[in-house]
C-alpha cells in the first residue's frame, strides 16, 4: 500500500543540520547564544519591533501577560475559536476571560461583537489570525483608540503574512509567533515575542530569563546575577534556534512556494462553492501566508463523510479547533451568548495536506469525485 499523504510535514531547510551540528560542537547549547541571537534580528528585520526568541507561542503568551501585570479583575476578549494557550496564559494570571464570536465568514474575531464585550476592565484584547490572516487593523485601531486597551497580536499562524503593507506583529504592543512543527517555518518547538513598546524591553528580557537579570550579566553589564522579578523559564535551547535561522534563511521562498500551493487549491476547489461548500475568503487589506487551506462543508456530516473518503483514500485531513467557550474545562465557567460561528467552524471546518510533497491533483481528484457522487 502506498504511504499516507500526511496533512503536515516540516520544511526541510539546507543548513539546519550543519547549524545544529555548530552548535553541538561548541558545547554551549542553552539558550541565549549566537544563533539566538542571529534568529532573533533576522525576526526584528521582518517585523520591527524588538523579538525574544522563546521555546513556544505558549511562552512568548505567558510572557505577555506578565507584562501587562494581569491581575484578578481584569477582562481579557479573546476568540473561542483558537487554541487554548491563548485563553490559558491570562487565566494564569487570574484574569476573567471573554470570547467573541468568530466572523460568519472567517474563522478570525467578529469585529462586529468585539464592542459589546468591552467594558471598563478590558485590559488586553487578543485578535488570532486563523490561518495568517490578519485581523482588520483600521477597526481595531480605532477601537483601541476610543476605550485604551492593549492589543496582543495572536500570530502563532502569522509568520510572513501582513495587513495591506504592514507585517502582522508589527501593529499590536506585543505579538506571539509559533515556529512549532506545524506552523510553515519551524524548529521543533519554539515562538518569539515580538515587542512594540520600547519602555517594555527590559522587563520582559528579565521575565523571558526566568525573573532574573541574567541577559545583562551575559552582556557583561553587571558582575553578577540575581531574582529580580517574577519570570519563568522561557528561554530556548541553541539547537532550536540553529535549527530556525535556517529556516528562516529560506522562509520567503518557501512561503512564495506554498502561496502557489494554495491559489491552485482555491482555482481548482472554487467550483465547490456551487455545492455549497465556503472556500477560505481573504480580505484585500489581507495578504496572507498560506498557512492553512480548508473547506466549509454544508453539515458535520458532510465533513465526516469526506474526511473518512480521503482517508480511504490515504490522505490525511484533519479538523481544527474545539471551540474554548464548550470546551470540558471551560464549558461550566462559560456565561456568554452562544456563538454560533465558532461552532459551525469547530463542526464543518476540514484543513486539507498543505507541505512541501502534497500531491494536489490527487487531493483535488478526490475530493471533485465525493462530490460528483453527491
Ligand atoms: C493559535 C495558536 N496559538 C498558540 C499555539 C501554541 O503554540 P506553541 O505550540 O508554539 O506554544 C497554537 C498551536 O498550534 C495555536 O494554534
Amino acid at each position: 500500500m502506498n504511504e499516507k499523504v500526511p496533512f503536515s510535514k516540516p520544511y526541510r531547510s539546507k543548513n539546519e543540520a550543519k547549524f545544529i551540528e555548530q552548535v553541538l560542537h561548541s558545547g554551549k547549547t542553552a539558550g541565549g547564544g549566537k544563533f539566538t541571537q542571529i534568529a532573533q534580528q533576522q525576526i526584528q528585520s521582518s517585523i520591527g519591533g524588538n523579538c525574544l526568541l522563546t521555546n513556544s507561542c505558549t511562552a512568548a503568551l505567558e510572557i505577555s501577560a506578565l507584562l501587562l501585570d494581569i491581575q484578578p479583575g481584569d477582562e481579557v476578549i479573546l476568540p473561542s475559536y483558537t487554541f487554548p494557550s491563548t485563553a490559558n496564559s491570562f487565566l494564569l494570571r487570574g484574569a476573567t476571560i471573554k470570547f467573541v464570536d468568530s466572523q460568519a465568514n472567517h474563522p478570525n474575531m467578529d469585529l462586529d461583537h468585539l464592542e459589546e464585550l468591552i467594558s471598563e476592565k478590558t485590559k488586553a484584547i487578543v485578535p488570532m489570525y486563523y490561518g495568517g490572516v490578519s485581523s482588520d487593523w483600521s477597526r481595531l485601531k480605532t477601537l483601541q483608540e476610543h476605550y485604551k486597551f492593549y492589543i496582543i497580536e495572536e500570530a502563532a499562524q502569522a509568520f510572513g503574512a501582513s495587513f495591506k503593507e504592514k507585517p502582522l506583529g508589527s501593529l499590536g504592543d506585543l505579538a506571539v509567533f509559533s515556529f512549532h512543527e506545524t506552523k510553515n517555518i519551524s524548529c521543533g518547538e519554539g515562538g518569539a515575542l515580538i515587542i512594540n513598546k520600547r519602555d517594555w524591553n527590559a522587563p520582559a528580557e528579565i521575565i523571558w530569563e526566568k525573573g532574573t537579570n541574567r541577559a545583562a550579566f551575559k552582556r557583561g553589564e553587571i558582575d553578577k546575577y540575581e531574582w529580580v522579578a517574577l519570570g519563568s523559564s522561557y528561554v530556548n535551547s541553541e539547537l532550536n534556534a540553529a535549527y530556525l535561522v535556517a529556516q528562516l534563511e529560506e522562509s520567503s521562498t518557501w512561503l512564495e512556494a506554498r502561496k502557489k500551493q494554495w491559489n491552485y487549491y482555491f482555482e481548482q476547489l472554487s467550483c465547490l462553492e456551487e455545492k455549497g461548500v465556503l472556500l477560505p475568503q481573504i480580505p484585500d487589506f489581507a495578504n496572507h501566508n498560506a498557512h492553512i487551506f480548508y473547506l466549509v462543508l454544508k453539515s458535520p456530516e458532510e465533513l465526516q463523510s469526506l474526511k473518512i473518503h480521503l482517508s480511504e483514500n490515504g490522505i490525511d485531513a484533519l479538523m481544527h479547533y474545539r471551540c474554548l467557550h464548550k470546551s470540558s474545562y471551560f464549558k461550566e465557567k462559560y456565561v456568554g451568548k452562544p456563538l454560533t460561528n465558532a461552532e459551525k467552524f469547530e463542526s464543518r471546518l476540514l484543513r486539507l495536506p498543505l507541505h512541501s510533497d502534497v500531491p494536489l491533483d490527487l487531493i483535488i481528484t478526490k475530493i471533485t469525485d465525493f462530490f460528483k457522487a453527491r
